[in-house]
């Protein structure tokens, strides 16, 4: 039997990538959510849709690869029809958390630069107040441990991400600063702040980006907010 998680991400993939059009630039996001978007958009292009992408991650890139989902770049198109992207947290206001797979900067990139953000989770990310997550931050290595102590004087217990013992390195070259806020009043005047510190390359706080959310539930149906 399928794990009813797994159902939901799927179910919400599939059914934001159902609002692709011919001709359309789609951005493609990252994480466990998002590939299923992919594999539903590889699927579509199989059958004639036309439709060029720009992903957010070498992952994500790799994966449309496999699809034969036409990529392009922003050297080519600096307008996207549309994004479909995953999410960490989603508050009623619509405010989202990402990057929870590392890769928030292009993530952010991709997102600002299109009409449309599609976000994408299951039921369980939906919640009242944004910060029970904590909100990954990339940050330039020089200097990290200041930077460090800087967002810790913001009021969160920060913790450099790590893999395997080793320090995670985003795509970029960067590293990741996870920041345990318990909970965000105001995200917008929170990224604001973090903002102001040197070495915050971005944050994973998308403060009224998403146009529509599509929440999967673990019985494969979907709800559009
Ligand atoms: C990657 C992201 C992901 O979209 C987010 O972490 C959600 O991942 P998943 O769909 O695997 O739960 O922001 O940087």
């Amino acid at each position: 039997m399928q794990d009813p998680i797994v159902i939901a991400k799927k179910a919400a993939g599939e059914k934001a990538a159902e609002l692709i059009r011919p001709g359309m630039v789609v951005g493609l996001g990252t994480g466990s959510t998002a590939y299923w978007a992919i594999q539903k958009i590889g699927a579509m292009v199989k059958q004639g849709l036309e439709i060029r992408a720009i992903a957010t991650s070498e992952a994500s890139a790799r994966l449309a690869e496999e699809l034969h989902i036409p990529l392009t770049t922003f050297a080519e198109t600096q307008q996207l029809d549309m994004d479909i992207d995953g999410a960490d947290e989603i508050s009623e206001q619509l405010d989202v958390i990402k990057g929870g797979g590392g890769a928030l900067l292009r993530e952010k990139i991709v997102a600002f630069h299109s009409r449309q953000l599609i976000i994408i989770a299951d039921q369980h990310k939906y919640v009242p107040v944004l910060g029970g997550y904590p909100l990954p931050i990339e940050v330039i290595p020089f200097g990290w441990e200041v930077t460090y102590n800087r967002l810790q004087q913001l009021g969160c217990k920060p913790l450099l991400r790590k893999k395997q013992e080793e320090i995670f390195i985003t795509d970029n070259g960067n590293y990741i600063i996870d920041c345990a806020f318990g909970t965000i009043k105001d995200p917008a005047e929170t990224n604001a702040a973090l903002h102001h510190i040197p070495g915050v390359v971005e944050t994973g706080l998308f403060v009224q980006m998403a146009h529509t959310v599509v929440l999967g539930y673990e019985d494969g149906s979907t709800q559009v907010l």
